[in-house]
């Protein structure tokens, strides 16, 4: 798939309407996220376009890199994010939050609340969130989030939070493993999405949500991660690198490390992994 360039976002595709920024704006207008809204047609991913971009430009806090498909969509743990043109969310926030390095997860705590909220109120479909990252509908995947940064010890020079939403895509163009995992919104809701309003939806809450970090209220976010999670208060078992770990999902640590009671009674702390809910 050849990569288009940058362009100023006229006559896309991919708003049924039109412009996709006018589309965006309608519903939401940000100080800080969607700035500027950067539209491809095709790219390889969005998270290396916004990361190239971000190295361009003095202030890129707030720049959202948008594409209609992705050559090279990855996801979490080096897998490849299946990113087909006119059906799905494809998208990076940059962001340069005055943060240390070890506190960059709250980003994708962040981003998930984003999600799953504008799915329940947009669509009214109980979306939850699987830790860390997984938006799950019926116990099935329909989105995620991968955070990629560049920093030095003690500062986060520019973070990239990647943003996956399978919206209208037909489950028949994924691969038989996926699709048993996999689910989209219009499979959920039987309907059609208009992937332009969600978009701005979860922009406004990602605006909302990140002031509030930035003042310095994190457990207030995690409280409300806490109410749309479907993993704590579960039995779990955590594949962590190429062991595997399992007990009780109790809790989340205020660096949005998951917090498992183990059956001899010690916690372990996980900081990345992959969760399977076993109840
Ligand atoms: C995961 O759950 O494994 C994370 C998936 C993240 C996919 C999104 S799509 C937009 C952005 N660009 C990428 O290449 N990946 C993220």
């Amino acid at each position: 798939m050849s990569d288009m360039g940058a362009r100023i976002i006229k006559n896309a595709d991919f708003v049924r309407s039109g412009d996709i920024e006018e589309g965006i704006r309608a519903v939401f207008k940000g100080d800080i996220i969607g700035r500027e809204i950067i539209f491809f047609e095709s790219t390889t991913s969005t998270n290396d376009r916004a990361i190239e971009i971000g190295h361009q430009r003095e202030s890129p806090e707030g720049i959202v890199v948008i594409a209609d498909a992705q050559s090279h969509g990855k996801g979490r743990l080096g897998r490849n994010w299946i990113s087909p043109p006119g059906v799905n969310l494809y998208f990076t926030v940059l962001l340069r939050p005055p943060f240390l390095p070890k506190e960059a997860s709250i980003l994708t705590l962040m981003a998930a609340v984003a999600v799953v909220s504008a799915i329940r109120e947009d669509i009214g479909l109980n979306a939850g969130i699987k830790w860390p990252n997984d938006i799950l509908i019926n116990g099935k995947k329909a989105g995620g989030i991968l955070l990629e940064m560049k920093s030095d010890m003690d500062r986060i020079n520019l973070a990239a939070l990647g943003i996956g939403v399978n919206v209208n895509m037909s489950l028949s163009l994924l691969t038989k493993d996926v699709r048993l995992l996999a689910t989209s919104l219009k499979k959920e809701s039987g309907r059609y999405i208009d992937r332009n309003k969600l978009l701005g939806e979860i922009l406004a809450k990602l605006e909302y949500w990140y002031k509030i970090i930035l003042k310095g209220d994190k457990r207030v976010l995690i409280n409300e991660w806490l109410h749309l999670n479907s993993t704590i208060g579960n039995n779990v078992m955590v594949q962590i690198q190429d062991r595997v770990i399992s007990g009780i999902a109790e809790g989340i640590s205020d660096e949005g490390e998951l917090i498992v009671r183990l059956s001899t009674g010690e916690h372990e702390i996980v900081s990345a992994g992959d969760v399977t809910i076993l109840n």
